[in-house]
């Protein structure tokens, strides 16, 4: 079963995928996704198809922290995609844009990680994990448009 935004998540199973905990897929197998840490080292890993960009990047102890759980009521699982990935991905929802526009950093490829779907489409998309991320619960920073 693939997953997207509009799949109806109505099983007890659907929804036990959905919220990651899904076994690694088997090396060789699974969807190459590369990731950019906060230091600047490229990490590939492998992701399930289906499985968010938070989900794949938290499974590999990777530093993205997802605050608010994929509820779309943070910014901090923000990362910065290719250029030809992002170009592949629907258009963010108006409740993802308006997260967005809190990112710190915020670029042209910018999209919150919790909301990417990882598809064989998808395969060799590179994130950048931006260097900060702004925690409005944390840190108590005000919105700001950009
Ligand atoms: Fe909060 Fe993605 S984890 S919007």
């Amino acid at each position: 079963m693939t997953i997207n935004r509009h799949t109806t998540l109505s099983t007890k199973d659907d929804k036990m995928l959905y919220h990651g905990a899904l076994p690694r897929p088997a090396p060789g197998t699974g969807i190459k996704v590369n990731f950019i840490t906060r230091e600047g080292e490229t990490v590939t890993v492998e992701a399930n198809d289906g499985e968010s960009l938070l989900d794949i990047a938290r499974a590999n102890d990777l530093d993205v922290e997802g605050a608010c759980e994929a509820s779309l009521a943070c910014s901090t699982c923000h990362l910065i995609l290719d250029d030809d990935s992002f170009d592949k991905l629907e258009e963010p929802s108006d409740e993802e844009n308006d997260m967005l526009d809190l990112a710190f950093g915020l670029s042209d490829t910018s999209r919150l990680g919790c909301q990417v779907l990882m598809t064989k489409d998808l395969e060799g998309l590179t994130a950048k994990i931006p260097s900060a991320t702004r925690n409005m619960y944390v840190d108590g920073a005000k919105p700001k448009h950009h």
